[in-house]
């Protein structure tokens, strides 16, 4: 295992744990870049849409890969995301890109496409980067891995408010049973699929505050520094 130049920190975990809540906050706190891959799965899945292609055309998809551009500029709550210079920052988190980003992110021209422009954001600056496979595929030299998780109804009620929020009315039964559909395929997929690290550490946000999962993990990654 070699140390990388600049600080790593990776966090997976399924869909809703609250992955990218507690990324952005760490990232903010320690100045390390935020990386959200699921973000950049999501936007190639923006882009099969929008070329007209169905999400099950792997071959069409994976034409798309070497003329398609995804990029992150600073924005408040979220970061803003760019796909071909144009933003697509609310249409990734549309519910038909959510029903089918597990679809397209399991076709192995995609993964590899991703997982070298995800390698390429770390050469410059610490990172802290979400996702399923970091601590796995990614960046298996990671000074500090973590594996987030929490109980599908928690995680149900969690997106169900989110989603409030935002004025989307979707029932908390069908959030949970989207949240279990997506474990799944997530979790069963040929290619790198959601798995702990055997180095990760876990931790179950089940009923823990979000200042609490911070600090939880920022000891962590204090520790390793
Ligand atoms: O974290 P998210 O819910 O925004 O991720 C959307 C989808 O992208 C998720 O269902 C699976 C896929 N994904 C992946 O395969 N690998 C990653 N590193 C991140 C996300």
């Amino acid at each position: 295992m070699t140390n990388p130049a600049f600080f790593q920190v990776a966090i997976d975990g399924p869909a809703s744990a609250g992955k990218s809540t507690i990324a952005k906050i760490l990232a903010s706190n320690l100045h390390y870049v935020y990386v959200d891959t699921g973000a950049m799965y999501r936007a190639i899945t923006v882009a099969a849409k929008k070329a007209g292609l169905s999400y099950e055309d792997e071959a069409g998809i994976t034409a798309l890969l070497p003329s398609t551009t995804i990029e992150f500029k600073p924005g408040n709550p979220v970061q803003k995301v760019f796909l071909n210079g144009e933003e697509a920052t609310e249409e990734i988190r549309s519910t038909e890109i959510t029903n089918n980003v597990s679809l397209v992110s399991s076709y192995a021209a995609v993964r590899s496409d991703m997982v070298d422009k995800q390698r390429q954001m770390t050469e410059e600056n610490p990172v802290i980067m979400d996702g399923r496979d970091i601590g796995t595929t990614v960046l298996p030299d990671a000074q500090v891995k973590i594996f987030l998780v929490a109980s599908v109804s928690e995680r149900a009620e969690r997106r169900y408010k989110e989603n409030k929020e935002k004025g989307m009315d979707v029932d908390l039964e069908t959030l949970k049973k989207e949240i279990e559909a997506r474990d799944y395929k997530d979790s069963h997929r040929e290619i790198s699929p959601l798995t702990k690290a055997s180095d990760a550490v876990e931790v179950d946000t089940t009923g823990m505050s979000i200042d609490e999962v911070v600090n939880t993990i920022q000891d962590l990654i204090q520790k390793q520094q």
